[in-house]
């Protein structure tokens, strides 16, 4: 190329520099297909999804027991400004509002979870009738306005009487899991058959008992392991449990994932992805496949046999009738000697020049296509996206929220979704992480993932753009 036309190309390139990211980005991204909900097919599921704890507020009122999140919130300097869930978004009295939200949003699957400690307060034993009753209204509701209730079992609020001797750490659990599962599908499994196991195994164990940062606060390896052993156990006991007590049932579990890159093309940092993706990825999956734990990959992991009992590896193997994935960031991986076990860390997003949201996530889109291609190649009949969105700095004006960032941010991912679907992913669903606003773990409430803005002072609820958004969108399916 002639000296002259590099010069042209500069010129043109100047301009384009000034202008500001998201704007360069939206023009971008006007220029994809405009994505249509008819696309998806009519069989398609949308949805929202929320947890109990972050939502439900209420910790200690109609003879609820106390998890290992209200625990640890309340413990000084753990969360973000000292945030706990002790009032949330007020769901425990305000789900009829919410389900009217889901309703309103033409959306048509409400994913909630069940919170162990309103049924058994000790996590064993003596039940609460209250707490029951409770999620019979909430079902109820759902019923009621027209909403199909998906239940997830236990999305991390361990009963803290059971974290007092072991919690996941002790093998025990399998059985006191097993009697709260058996317990609920019995109780509500003649009006809701969609159910999932667990939330994201990964992240509740390796968050919580590897490296402190979530409930219960552990930092030690040894328990970390034990805890992944019983989790993946107990998740495949919850599904035959499921199976067993509900007529016609959809059994699911849902697992974290992301699409890794190397930070460089050298063969270290390749083999550096590999031990991640082994950690991230692999783990909690594969045992309910049949595959056991990915130890060739990730050699630290062959000290779980010391935990693994007879009998176990066939009783790791359950048939999900479909996968959830829920997919938040992209991971950039290199070799490094710190931490340890893995060899292996990540580059956070902000040390690479990379859109991210408000928790230093990458905003990535093509990364959810190609981790539903890496997870279509195991033998999974359905695929739902169980949980995708993401959290920006709203901003509350004249009872309007003007999410643009987060509008394109759907139209993009969707647009991936789609894509994987068109070349063959069995994807069947995608849920919206989340309807409201809510409380985000360690980072308290200064995330908002939420379609809807939450005034966390007054619980005044505020449908942002990008609720409206996903409404007309849906309004053409
Ligand atoms: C969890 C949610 C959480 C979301 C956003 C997921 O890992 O299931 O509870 O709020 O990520 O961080």
């Amino acid at each position: 190329m002639e000296r002259r036309d590099w010069l042209k190309i500069s010129a043109l390139a100047i301009p384009l520099l000034a202008l500001p990211k998201t704007y360069i980005g939206n023009w971008i991204n006007k220029s994809i297909k405009q994505i249509n909900a008819k696309d998806f097919g009519e069989d398609f599921l949308w949805g929202a999804a929320c947890a109990s704890y972050q939502v439900e507020g209420a910790w200690n009122v109609d003879g609820k027991g106390p998890s290992v999140w209200d625990t640890f919130t309340h413990k000084k300097g753990e969360i973000h400004n000292n945030d706990n869930g002790d009032f949330a978004t007020d769901f425990y009295n305000r789900y009829a509002e919410d389900i009217a939200l889901v309703k309103k949003l033409n959306l048509k699957v409400f994913r909630f979870s069940i919170s162990w400690t309103r049924i058994f307060p000790d996590g064993i034993g003596k039940e609460n009738e209250k707490g029951i009753k409770y999620y019979h209204n909430v079902i109820d509701e759902c019923l009621k306005q027209g909403i199909e209730p998906w239940i997830t079992l236990y999305h991390w609020d361990l009963p803290q009487k059971l974290q007092d001797r072991g919690g996941w750490a002790n093998r025990d659990i399998i059985d006191w899991f097993s009697k709260y599962v058996d317990f609920c599908t019995k109780e509500y499994g003649s009006k809701v058959k969609n159910w999932m196991v667990m939330n994201e195994p990964a992240a509740f164990v390796g968050l919580g008992y590897m490296l402190g940062y979530h409930a219960p606060g552990i930092k030690n390896p040894y328990k970390f392991l034990q805890a992944t052993h019983h989790t993946c156990l107990a998740m495949a006991e919850g599904g035959r449990i499921i199976r067993n007590n509900v007529d016609k049932a959809n059994v699911g579990t849902t697992f974290s994932c992301s699409h890794i890159d190397p930070y460089r093309t050298g063969s270290k940092d390749l083999k550096a992805v590999k031990r991640l993706d082994a950690l991230l990825n692999r783990l909690y999956i594969e045992p309910s496949l049949g595959l056991g734990y990915p130890t060739q990959e990730l050699p630290a992991l062959k000290r779980i046999n010391r935990y693994i009992l007879e009998g176990d590896l066939e009783r790791l193997e359950f048939k999900f009738d479909f996968i959830g994935l829920q997919n938040y960031f992209r991971v950039v991986g290199k070799k490094s000697v710190f931490p340890p076990y893995i060899w292996a860390k990540q580059i956070p997003a902000n040390k690479r020049d990379v859109p991210v949201n408000e928790m230093n996530f990458e905003v990535y889109p093509e990364g959810i296509y190609k981790i539903l291609k890496q997870f279509s190649k195991y033998d999974i009949d359905n695929i739902i996206i169980t949980e995708n969105g993401v959290c920006y700095k709203d901003v509350l004006e004249e009872n309007s929220v003007h999410d643009s960032e987060r509008i394109q941010f759907f139209k993009d991912y969707l647009a991936n979704v789609l894509k994987a679907k068109n070349e063959g992913v069995p994807v069947k669903g995608y849920f919206i992480w989340s309807l409201t606003d809510n409380f985000e773990w360690s980072e308290g409430y200064q995330p908002r993932f939420g379609l809807v803005h939450v005034d966390f002072n007054t619980q005044k609820r505020t449908v942002k753009d990008s609720g409206y958004w996903f409404r007309d969108f849906l309004s053409e399916n």
